[in-house]
């Protein structure tokens, strides 16, 4: 077992990635004053919001290459700054080979990527244009300044007049610009060649511009070396987070050497890594260039927005107290990538939180999944027939285990063919669906973009008679290996592409599928069996006549997203929320639905790596991610098994998965203990939806992670910044440290405040700021704390599936903090529809406050199109209410109250409900019970806990 690293390519494989770093150190070497790029101040020009001029590159003393150079300064705060090749946009440049390839640097990874909002210019406070630099004001009370240095070019952010971001500090940028080939006399002929003009930089390696080859595939470069790159310093950071997917440590690593640092850069060319490996810069199925830098005073980001293959450097210098000015860490980084134009957003800060909303502002939101997708799925590679899948059913029942989705892989279709079914195992699919149905359960089944080639296959021949597959370099129709043998791929950047992908799902037109159906999108980076670096070739053609190295990051997401739209779409009018798994992505996936971190193992490692990779989605902005549950090679022993499931009721996607040749491992199969263990976690998973639920909620309107990393929640603690192993759910308060070892049996978990935190069973407390308190954790203990200040939304009637628990009452915790107090948040909707969109939703605040808990409306904080849904939908919630309410860390004056005062809007005047208060034990705190308040969770209340004779007295 292991990865085939002599599949993937290291920097000094790449071309562009050797010869960014040899030009790094030629630069380093000579000093930045030798970088060839500066900005021609008599070209600077303003408006509305932006500066615009041309940098040159200067290759000899008379000859200079023009850079279009625009800084766009954004409302948001942030600022983009894009640098293009005039020559190329004017396409002013001859193509090799004949390609037909288009001429311009690829411009339109915008167009995928970006939303739209958050990309307005806004006023510039103030311009002020020097003899080396100009400066810039903007925001509100000029709160951000940026310098222009001329040469060599560079631009220093500010905030608050201190420094946070420096580009091209170190002389780095680089832009290889368009030139001929110059077929050079063999030495044979012997000729001295001229002496021309000393180059400004030194002579360069050509070896690898106008051919590759790698693993026995040439790469035809039409268009010769076109690689950008830029330095990016983070002054005074010493963690850098994001840069998902990679296996790294949350608060990522060095990668140019030295003990314990990685000997390679954070890679990003989607790709099918087979068996991967932990610990690792090395690419994966999708990335995300995006990367706070965060210390306890301030959070910035970087947005590299390129589709290319892009490596990422980073190294932390620790610069000297000599001045006695105290000693920092400034965290450098270095952006190269193999195509397309410069673009570059910088964000401001200034904390974790508010990157996420800039960032989401510009990539858009996570899309509100459908409930049901938040609950259990229950996947293998292969349910084998229809029968199978209805006895995995009824089993989960059988044993009282609540699943929402059962899975089916490749083998459901008739020879691989996708939209069919094998009519020998599966004969009935709608009758399977009709089965799952009843406990209002879903069916997901994969669908990849590789289409077999086989005649009389339709879908293939009218991919084919419609043009709609990906070509080859000779615009042919690209043919490679995949699952079905011999495939062509759609094409999703092709529009037309998308709109036949939508009609195949039609339900007149796709077979054997109800509307409980739902689909998975797999080898979408695309994954090419025969293709270098398991993908396509770089010099394959795409829609608009891109090649595929221009877009390569983006193909997964653009299959994604035709298929999300294709599933909104199957009926007219129908407007319920897909659900669309993706192994591919890119900046602005969530948009579309979930992703998982692909083909992991049975191990611990995979299962301790797990968590800081699915934090990390949540810190990308892409939050809707999970590890397979159980780990996708090999057997997992049951203890592990057991942990993982433990682990994985705190995954956003929470899915158990298994290869082909793995042993059947659902959950009723492990046996005592293990089965009611695994049960015991499924079911905390499902009486917490409604937190989860209102936790995807924050992240579908204000870009938030689900799960949240030590530093996220707590920017100001330095010694939580590389705590990777624990976290936070939502803004509930509730801390999770699942264990990850063979044979735990107790975590270290980390205190940063000085709040009480709870044990989530026992009310156990645990207090220390900036210490790590150890919990006992046996295999049934999954360790999980309550911070004080809390109030947590559950349903804890056990349900067969989430769409069956829609009508439950709810059980609020109150977790009280040092001060008696404590607040939250409930989020709920239908579930399915958009109707919230058209104000068909509860938001409501708890508060709990002087003796009383208040719940209030919150729903000034959304901002639905339009309310003309809200009063049929809170009609038909009119009947959902709250049956219990536990207080934890209960005054002891309490202790004998038998009855709280409630009030609200339609509440019966004298109404009240019983209490039982339970007292301080060893070391668990106290917790009273209010039973059944049947307050209506819709509405507006107030439950007093008052005791006779004032809240304060002692009875
Ligand atoms: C690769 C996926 O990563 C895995 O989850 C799936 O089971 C196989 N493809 C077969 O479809």
């Amino acid at each position: 077992m292991g990865v085939k690293h002599h599949d993937f390519k290291r920097c000094d494989q790449s071309g562009f990635c050797k010869r960014n770093h040899a030009f790094a150190d030629d630069i380093t070497a000579k000093g930045r004053g030798a970088s060839p790029f500066r900005l021609d101040p008599s070209t600077i020009r303003t408006k509305n919001g932006i500066v615009e001029g041309t940098i040159l590159k200067q290759l000899s003393d008379t000859e200079n290459v023009r850079l279009p150079l625009t800084i766009t300064f954004l409302d948001s705060g942030s600022a983009r700054i894009q640098i293009d090749e005039e020559r190329r946009q004017k396409g002013d440049i001859v193509l090799r080979h004949d390609s037909k390839a288009r001429k311009e640097r690829y411009n339109e990874a915008g167009s995928w990527a970006l939303t739209g909002a958050g990309l307005q210019p806004q006023k510039l406070g103030n311009f002020n244009k020097g003899d080396d630099l100009a400066t810039v004001w903007w925001g509100p009370s000029d709160e951000f300044t940026a310098t222009i240095t001329y040469s060599p070019f560079a631009v220093e952010f500010f905030r608050d007049g201190k420094k946070q971001v420096i580009l091209n500090e170190r002389g780095f940028m680089n832009l290889e610009h368009w030139r001929p080939k110059v077929d050079k006399p063999t030495k044979e002929e012997g000729k001295e060649e001229e002496k021309k003009d000393e180059p400004a930089v030194a002579e360069e390696d050509e070896s690898t511009w106008w051919e590759e080859t790698f693993g026995g595939n040439t790469d035809s470069k039409p268009r010769g070396p076109e690689s950008i790159a830029m330095d990016i310093t983070f002054p005074g950071f010493q963690h850098v987070y994001g840069l998902a997917e990679h296996t790294s440590p949350l608060s990522l690593k060095e990668t140019r050497g030295g003990e314990g640092n990685f000997d390679q850069p954070y890679r990003f060319w989607n790709a099918d890594v087979f068996e991967y490996e932990l610990n690792s810069p090395m690419t994966l199925y999708g990335g995300i260039p995006f990367m706070q830098a965060h210390n306890k005073d301030t959070t910035v980001g970087i947005f590299w927005l390129n589709a290319a293959e892009t490596w990422v450097d980073i190294v932390k210098t620790k610069q000297d107290t000599t001045l006695g000015l105290g000693g920092h860490t400034d965290t450098q980084t270095h952006w190269i990538s193999e195509a397309g134009v410069m673009d570059i957003f910088i964000m401001l800060g200034p904390t974790p939180k508010a990157l996420s909303k800039k960032y989401a502002e510009l990539t858009g939101y996570t899309a509100m999944p459908p409930m049901f997708s938040i609950g259990y799925h229950q996947c293998r590679w292969n349910y084998v027939s229809d029968e199978d899948v209805k006895d995995v059913d009824h089993k989960f029942d059988q044993y009282n285990i609540p699943y929402d989705v059962i899975w089916l892989d490749l083998e459901y279709t008739d020879d691989r063919q996708y939209f069919t079914w094998n009519p020998d195992s599966f004969p009935n699919p709608i009758g399977m669906e009709a089965q799952l149905d009843e406990n209002e359960r879903k069916l997901v089944i994969l669908i990849d973009p590789h289409i077999k080639n086989k005649a009389g296959y339709p879908i293939v021949e009218e991919l084919k008679s419609k043009d709609l597959a990906v070509k080859n370099k000779d615009q042919n129709i690209y043919e490679g290996w995949c699952w079905p043998g011999s495939s062509h791929w759609i094409d999703c950047f092709n529009p037309a592409a998308r709109e036949w992908w939508k009609t195949l799902f039609a339900y007149n037109k796709m077979k054997g599928v109800s509307p409980n159906v739902h689909i998975w999108n797999d080898m979408n980076e695309p994954s090419v069996f025969n293709g270098p670096e398991v993908s396509m070739p770089r010099d394959n053609i795409h829609h608009g006549n891109w090649e595929h190295r221009d877009l390569h990051n983006i193909n997964g997401m653009t299959f994604h997203n035709a298929t999300h739209h294709a599933i909104m779409s199957r009926v007219k009018g129908e407007l319920v929320r897909p659900f669309v798994l993706t192994r591919a992505f890119f900046a602005g996936s969530q948009r579309f639905g979930a992703m998982w971190t692909g083909d992991n193992q049975a191990d611990w490692g995979h299962l301790a790596a797990s968590i800081p990779m699915v934090l990390n989605q949540g810190v990308s902005g892409y939050p809707f991610g999970g590890a397979d549950v159980g780990g996708f090679f090999g057997n997992p022993s049951k203890e592990l098994l057991t942990r993982w499931y433990q682990a994985g009721t705190f995954y956003p996607f929470f899915r158990g998965h298994a290869h082909i040749d793995a042993r059947r491992r659902e959950p009723y199969l492990a046996g005592s203990p293990y089965t009611e263990v695994i049960t015991q976690a499924l079911r905390l998973r499902y009486s917490l939806l409604p937190s989860w639920y209102t936790a995807f909620r924050e992240a579908a309107t204000e870009g938030a992670p689900i799960i949240r990393a030590q530093y996220y929640v707590h920017p100001r603690d330095e010694a939580g910044f590389a705590i990777d192993d624990q976290f936070y759910v939502g803004s509930t308060g509730l801390l999770a440290k699942p264990v990850v070892t063979e044979g735990g049996e107790s975590v270290d978990i980390y205190i940063a405040d000085d709040e009480t935190y709870y044990d989530y069973n026992t009310y156990k407390t645990y207090k220390g700021a900036g210490k790590y308190h150890t919990v006992a954790a046996p295999l049934e203990k999954i360790p999980l704390l309550m911070q004080g200040g809390h109030i947590i939304s559950r349903k804890d009637r056990p349900r067969r599936s989430s769409g069956l628990m829609a009508w439950d009452p709810y059980t609020l915790v109150v977790v009280l903090d040092k001060n008696g107090q404590a607040e939250g948040e409930l989020y709920i909707d239908d579930g399915k529809t958009y109707d919230f969109e058209h104000g068909a939703f509860i938001h409501r605040s708890f508060d709990f406050k002087n003796t009383k808990l208040t719940s209030s409306d919150a729903s000034s904080k959304d901002s639905p199109k339009d309310t003309k849904k809200k009063p049929a939908y809170l009609k038909t919630m009119t009947g959902v209410t709250v049956e219990r309410i536990i207080i934890v860390n209960a005054p002891q004056q309490w202790r004998n109250l038998l009855n709280v005062k409630i009030t609200g809007s339609d509440v019966i005047s004298g109404a009240i409900a019983g209490v039982t208060y339970h007292a301080a034990e060893g070391g668990n705190a106290a917790w009273a019970v209010v039973r059944n308040p049947d307050v209506k969770i819709g509405n507006d209340w107030a439950i007093d806990f008052e005791v006779a004779g004032g809240a304060k007295s002692e009875l």
